[in-house]
């Protein structure tokens, strides 16, 4: 008789607040359908090292609240070569997997087609804070990293009212500037600045805060996505050219931590699950996604072009922080 079916689970890249949440509903949901899960550590890292321990339905008790991932992640500079790839696909071989689930963002979804390609089953779960996947109009971890910006830049917003300031803050994001747009959006930000829109300092800081401070406005936010070039240089030409004392704030890895959001939790374990169907029921590899609030699959072929910028709410923002 034929052993029951075995497949893997890693998580990959940056870590995102969800990813225990998907894990655990990979592992339920997994069992459930009579397969053997095991989980493999630092991301691709550990696929290339054999690091693969067995996941029971215990294993992944008191995770769905915690930030962070339980099997660990990296961003692995071997398997982006030739050579990497091949020895994960060997890896796949020699531990038996019948498919493996890579729950990560656009870098490790990328990683999971090469992979595809060399004919490993391959089914990927988009977990990355920064919403930059672009067959998923949502990412694991986007709603906690937001609120986290959100309530770090209310505290700041605090300090910049009472001394009547300018705060310059920069958040996460990479080369995706959802999270400036929605927190910029969400702490009524005089100017939001993305990397999808080009930027220019008197047009979109510079006469938005002169614009304001007619109207009798005394304090302002200026939220950047990172990337963008260096904050503390922003703050000081605003300083320069307004008078107004400018203070710099890089959020960082802030967030990245804490406790997933209702949304992560849910969103992570009906990703999980639909990872498992699709192992189950496929024999071509996927990518799960969320399209119009419903969870679906796509094929890995879609992930290759740049998710589209959402500039009708880029404009709604400029609208409104007048
Ligand atoms: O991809 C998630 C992310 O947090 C990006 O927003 C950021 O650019 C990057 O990871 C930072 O990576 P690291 O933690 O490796 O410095």
């Amino acid at each position: 008789m034929r052993e029951k079916k075995k497949i893997g689970v890693l998580t990959s890249g940056g870590d995102a607040p969800g990813m225990n949440a998907a894990i655990r509903a990979v592992v339920r949901a997994g069992i459930d359908e009579g397969l053997r899960v095991f989980g493999i550590r630092r991301g691709f890292h550990g696929l290339l090292n054999l690091d693969a321990v067995y996941m029971s339905l215990r294993s992944v008790s008191d995770i769905i609240n915690f930030g962070g991932t339980i099997l660990y992640t990296a961003r692995s500079q071997e398997f982006a070569t030739k050579e990497g790839i091949m020895l994960a696909k060997d890896n796949c071989k020699k531990l038996g997997l019948d498919g493996l689930i890579i729950i990560g963002g656009d870098g490790s979804i990328r990683g999971a087609k090469e992979l595809s390609d060399q004919g490993i089953f391959c089914v990927a779960i988009p977990g990355t804070i920064d919403n930059d996947v672009n067959c998923s109009e949502y990412t694991i971890g986007f709603d906690t990293a937001m609120n986290t910006a959100m309530q770090m830049v209310d505290k700041i917003r605090d300090t910049a009212e009472a001394h009547e300031r300018c705060s310059v803050v920069e958040v996460m994001g990479r080369n995706c500037g959802d999270i400036a747009l929605q927190t910029g959006i969400a702490v009524g930000a005089t100017a939001i600045i993305v990397p999808e829109v080009a930027y220019d300092f008197k047009r979109d800081i510079l006469d938005r805060i002169k614009m304001t401070q007619k109207t009798g406005k005394k304090h302002f936010i200026v939220i950047v996505s990172e990337g963008i070039g260096k904050i503390k240089d922003v703050a000081e030409k605003i300083h320069k050219q307004t008078g107004i004392e400018t203070t710099e704030t890089v959020l960082g890895h802030v967030q990245r931590g804490g406790s997933p959001s209702l949304r992560d939790r849910v969103v992570a374990s009906e990703m999980g699950v639909k990872a498992i169907e699709i192992i189950c029921q496929e024999k071509e590899s996927k990518i799960i996604a969320m399209e119009s609030g419903r969870i679906i699959a796509c094929n890995m072929e879609q992930e290759c072009q740049k998710k589209e910028f959402n500039l009708a709410l880029y404009n709604t923002a400029l609208k409104i922080s007048i």
